[in-house]
């Protein structure tokens, strides 16, 4: 296997609540998982299961906890974020945010927007980044007159370009996209996925895409992991853990899905992310398949039988022989 591109070790977020016996939120827990240079890493669970804290951390827009986030060979997460914005490595990795009328700023031209990082990250002249921002909205099918434009005379589908070319600007290597398209309507969803997966194979990007719809993903990644409640509970070659997932939990998404067998509908509530157990299996308050064992002793992420390179945490997954990092 080639060097990832990016490495991430045992990485937590804890957010301190407002109460008197200091109440924490574990938003990310012990997430470990990598990236290899031109793959396609998708994200996906459901909404508040931590993908967006673990995306920011990765970014580096956010301090982690714990643990590594070892980018190119060096541990970026020893860095605070106001330090890394400064960094050499900071134009090598941007984001996509979920929803472009929030992460555009009003009083910004399109062409200001895009051009922003290249001064700032680039060292570009305003010659220079004039060049880029045209070369970028080129390739993203911007026209040029459209570059003049506020957020406010855009379309939904032409922010979302604005904000895809704004991240291509500094030319980086790591793209992360957090649920890129869910602003949009579904007509311009296919259209800016489309525009997305021919970017990634044109310029030779490293993405990691954050979706709860799991048919982007399937079509759109090389691998995928799953995450609750703060944990990866399962990653994998994606069409591989479409075919025969092997949590409780990935089954229970993947049977949404017209022609993945019968729908299993998962009652029970969601466990607290304030303050877990740590010897409960984050999942077992709404797993079909819960047993002692899942009350006593927490899961953890380990090679399954039957796939290469898949690694599911649970005590019911059969155990396979660890050909690759999590
Ligand atoms: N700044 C914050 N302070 C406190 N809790 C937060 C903060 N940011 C996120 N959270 C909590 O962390 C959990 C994960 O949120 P998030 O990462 O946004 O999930 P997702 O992107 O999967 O919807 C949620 O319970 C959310 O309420
Ligand atoms: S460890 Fe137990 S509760 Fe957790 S997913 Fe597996 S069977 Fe379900
Ligand atoms: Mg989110």
């Amino acid at each position: 296997m080639a060097e990832p591109l990016l490495q991430v070790e045992r990485l937590s977020r804890r957010f301190a609540l407002p109460s008197p016996r200091g109440a924490q939120l574990h938003a990310v827990d012990d997430v470990s998982l990598h990236i290899a240079p031109g793959e396609s890493l998708g994200l996906v669970g459901e909404s508040g299961c931590g993908k967006s804290t673990l995306v920011r951390l990765l970014a580096r827009l956010l301090d982690a906890s714990e643990g590594r986030i070892v980018f190119d060979g060096q541990d970026i997460a020893a860095l605070p974020a106001a330090a890394f914005a400064r960094h050499v490595l900071r134009p090598r990795i941007q984001m996509v945010f979920q929803d472009p009328t929030d992460s555009l700023n009003p009083r910004f031209t399109a062409r200001d927007t895009i051009a922003e990082p290249c001064r700032l990250l680039g060292g570009l002249d305003a010659a220079a980044a004039h060049a880029r921002v045209d070369e970028v909205a080129q390739q993203v099918g911007l026209p040029p007159e459209l570059l003049s434009r506020f957020p406010h005379q855009l379309s939904g589908g032409q922010k979302a370009r604005v904000g895809i070319a704004r991240a291509l600007a500094p030319r980086p290597q790591l793209l992360i996209l957090d649920e890129p398209t869910a602003a949009l309507d579904v007509s311009v969803q296919a259209v800016v996925l489309q525009l997305l997966d021919r970017l990634r194979r044109e310029l030779g990007l490293t993405t990691l895409f954050v979706s709860h719809d799991l048919n982007v993903v399937r079509l759109l990644t090389d691998r995928v992991a799953v995450m609750y409640l703060g944990r990866i509970v399962e990653s994998g070659p994606s069409r591989q853990v479409f075919e025969a997932p092997a949590h409780p939990y990935t089954k229970a998404l993947l049977s949404a899905i017209p022609g993945h067998g019968p729908r299993i509908r998962l009652v029970g509530e969601v466990s607290s992310p304030i303050d877990p157990p740590a010897q409960v299996c984050r999942f077992a308050s709404r797993c079909p398949a819960v047993h002692d064992r899942c009350q006593r002793e927490a899961p953890v992420l380990r090679a399954v039988a039957g796939g290469v390179g898949q690694h599911a945490a649970c005590h019911l997954a059969p155990a396979g022989v660890p050909s690759s990092a999590p």
